[in-house]
């Protein structure tokens, strides 16, 4: 596999005068479920580290623990994700390695499913975007793989990020959940991280979806694809057991896309 991947073209990321790249702060975020969110987080953190190189930790904050799975990351019985947030625990205390390089994550339990409430209690708005800070000096990209909610958690991954990717599988649904998200943006955040939408979940067969095309062509957009679904059987990202494919070229594309809107945003 290693092999494979050095055939690949390394993606330039922001980087500073001394080479090593600035960090960034990317969210996974949208109001609906099932769009495709933890795909894209799991797919887009290995593009990350693998390709970019960049050190990479993928943060899962939704109870489901789906970027944990992907990623091949066997599940602990532990509830301790929770106290990170709400009584100051190191997070480097549960991080865990992934099996890529360069690729680690900080996994979800089920202590987290009461976090809206805990964090609206606890009145820390910023406790996230301290998190992900304090953590700049390890990482270079940190992914939120983010619930569907619109609550006090996807308040504070707005206020925490530098850019936020929404997947958005083309239907009137998924384009009233993109305006919700821009709403909760320009009220969550002073800075206005940038906001990329991706058609995902793209199927050329149907109408629906031509027509989401059409009226969108520049927006970056993944394909419905079966080796896309596959991720969750072989518990890999696409770039690790197919890296030639359209699937893998599709979120290498998103990949760059990202890089290049942060090396935007800082000028
Ligand atoms: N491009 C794709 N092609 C085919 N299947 C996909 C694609 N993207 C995601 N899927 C499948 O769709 C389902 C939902 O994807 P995923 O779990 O990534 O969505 P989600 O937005 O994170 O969901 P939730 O809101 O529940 O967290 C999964 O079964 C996944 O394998
Ligand atoms: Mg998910």
């Amino acid at each position: 596999m290693a092999k494979k991947l050095r055939t690949l073209p390394r993606i330039p990321g922001a980087t500073n005068p001394s080479g090593t790249a600035r960090s960034a702060t990317i969210a996974i975020y949208s109001v609906k479920g099932g769009v495709g969110k933890t795909t894209l987080a799991a797919n887009l953190a290995w593009y990350s580290s693998s390709i970019s190189g960049h050190r990479t930790l993928l943060w899962d904050l939704d109870a489901a623990g789906g970027s944990g799975f992907l990623l091949g990351v066997d599940p602990r019985e532990s509830r301790q994700a929770e106290d990170v947030f709400t009584r100051e625990r190191n997070p480097r205390k549960l991080i865990r390695k992934s099996p890529f390089d360069q690729l680690d994550l900080l996994p979800a339990d089920e202590s987290i499913r009461a976090l809206d409430a805990r964090l609206a209690s606890i009145g820390k708005r910023k406790r996230l975007s301290k998190l992900t800070a304090n953590l700049s000096g390890e990482y270079e990209r940190v992914l939120l793989d983010c619930p569907p909610v619109m609550n006090e958690i996807s308040a504070q991954v707005v206020r925490a990020a530098d850019a936020i990717i929404v997947p958005l599988p083309p239907s009137p649904l998924s384009a009233r959940a993109f305006e919700l998200v821009v709403r909760e943006v320009a009220e969550n955040s002073k800075s206005h991280p940038p906001i990329l939408p991706v058609l995902s979940m793209l199927d050329m067969r149907r109408k629906l979806h031509r027509e989401a095309r059409e009226a969108n062509p520049d927006w970056p957009a993944i394909p419905y694809a079966s080796l896309i679904e596959q991720c969750a059987v072989r518990q890999k990202p696409v770039g690790a057991f197919a890296p030639r494919s359209p699937a893998a070229g599709h979120f290498a594309a998103l990949w760059q896309a990202i890089e290049t809107k942060l090396e935007e945003r800082r000028g």
